[in-house]
């Protein structure tokens, strides 16, 4: 009798086990996500981005790069090589973006130069109201 009791235990104790593994990651994806929120709009001042200069940030997790394009203005675009995803560098004496894992080149456009990227970095709206540029 203490037999079956016991195995009677270890089939409960292992079902249960069995539902909350199913459980667990159920309510996991039904619950809403915990953490920092997505970045939704960033505000930067124009005296941190001067002509010829860039300056890297996060906008809704993606890295971005702002430049200063000297006779053409402010642009931002994505850092992520559109190749295989690694992080563009910008390169301000040749006024480029270089791709560091495959020798990816684009212009301060976001075209690509030359190198395995099939095609431009995507490139976020900015505006200028005042002193400060706003991506967002
Ligand atoms: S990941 Fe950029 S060139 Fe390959």
């Amino acid at each position: 009798m203490k037999r079956r009791r016991f195995l009677k235990s270890m089939l409960a104790l292992l079902g249960s086990t069995t539902l909350l593994s199913f459980l667990y990651p159920l309510l996991r994806f039904i619950a809403p996500p915990t953490g920092e929120a997505r970045v939704e709009r960033i505000v930067i001042p124009k005296d941190e981005v001067p002509t010829g200069g860039a300056k890297e940030v996060v906008y809704r997790e993606t890295p971005v790069i702002i430049i200063n394009r000297p006779g053409k203005g402010y642009i931002a675009l994505s850092r992520v090589c559109t190749h295989l995803g690694c992080l563009v560098e910008y390169d301000g004496r040749k006024g480029r973006l270089i791709c560091p894992c495959h020798a990816g080149v684009f212009s301060l456009d976001g075209v690509v130069l030359s190198g395995p990227p099939p095609k431009p970095l995507p490139r976020f709206s900015l505006r200028i109201e005042g002193e400060n540029i706003l991506i967002g």
